[in-house]
């Protein structure tokens, strides 16, 4: 029997697949769809995102779906309510929203708010200010693209090779690093300055995540990590899972994992991004049940069931294959 960690999911061969407690939508991730999800109920006029709202493109196409519009500029919106995504806007964006009269629903998670507000201060008091994270990521470029606003952003210790740092330094993180890097990087600085100021702004879902991630990986003979391509936090959840040695998949959806990618493997670990819906998460656990052992026919399709999905606070009823 497949023993499934998971409650009400059906099991059937000997594999076992464990799934991470805590995978899958995160507290800002659910508060940024409830808030779109009300924007459209409200019917307020129409609802655009100002790039994808999270970093999920299956779920930002069910959001779009039930009326959700995007727009990569602020140009192309004329009219209705424009939703700030959840890892934020530059300043000059709320500010240029605000003169043109449009509705703001700012979903931006507290918890990127926070950590922009503390590196904004410690800029402010005159420190140097670091950010360890990703230069390209909304969360990080929400800040750089400030030009009240100075840092040096750095993925990692070897970013900082090279560049003369010295006298008072703060030091923030991208919400979704690594608590291991983010030392890394202080370790890296802490002897060349004269004050190290720290503020460990990644947040507890992350930590959480990336703990449970690496405890099941460690016990498990394949990891199957469930996440968007652009989402930060599943390349992170891959990375660790990789880093411990076990062999490691990342999918989108169920559609991509195949018997060879499985093999003969009988312990399965599963995580899934901050980003990643409950019903992405169960089909691929029946896509597992429903693979053949490696050696045999292709993979079995996936039935057609009727099942019910939430995004953020309301239920769709769908039939899927
Ligand atoms: Fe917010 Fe942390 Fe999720 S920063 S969006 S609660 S991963």
């Amino acid at each position: 029997m497949i023993r499934c960690l998971m409650p009400g999911v059906q099991t059937q061969s000997a594999r076992k697949v464990e799934v991470a407690r805590h995978a899958g939508f995160c507290f800002g991730v659910k508060r940024a769809i409830r808030m779109v999800e009300g924007a459209l109920a409200a019917g307020a006029g129409p609802v655009t995102s100002l790039g994808p709202v999270i970093h999920n493109p299956q779920v930002v196409r069910s959001l779009e779906e039930k009326g959700l519009r995007r727009a990569s500029s602020l140009d192309e919106i004329t009219d209705g309510v424009v939703v700030v995504r959840s890892h934020g806007a530059p300043p000059h964006v709320h500010t240029e929203l605000q003169e043109r009269g449009l509705a703001v629903v700012d979903a931006t998670c507290p918890f990127v708010k926070k950590m922009h507000r503390q590196a904004r201060r410690l800029f402010k008091k005159g420190y140097r200010v670091v950010i360890v994270g990703d230069r390209n990521h909304s969360e990080i470029t929400s800040l750089t693209e400030d030009p009240a606003f100075a840092c040096l952003v750095a993925a990692g210790p070897g970013d900082l090779d090279g560049v003369k740092i010295s006298g008072r330094v703060g030091l923030a993180a991208q919400t979704t690093q690594t608590q291991e890097n983010f030392q890394a990087v202080a370790d890296r600085l802490l002897p060349e300055v004269l004050e190290l100021r720290i503020f460990n702004t990644i947040c507890d879902s992350t930590t959480t995540r990336q703990t449970e991630a690496r405890e099941l990986a460690l016990r498990s003979e394949v990891m199957v990590v469930i996440g968007g391509r652009n989402s930060a936090n599943t390349r992170r959840l891959a990375e660790i899972c990789r880093e411990t040695g076990t062999h490691t998949i990342w999918v989108e959806t169920a559609e991509e994992l195949s018997p060879e990618l499985i093999g003969s493997a009988l312990r399965i670990g599963l995580t899934a991004g901050a980003s990643t819906p409950q019903w992405i998460i169960t089909d691929v656990i029946r896509r597992l049940q429903s693979l053949p052992p490696e050696g045999t026919d292709a993979g079995t399709p996936l039935p057609h069931r009727e099942e019910s999905h939430t995004t953020g606070g309301s239920t769709e009823h769908v039939r899927r294959n």
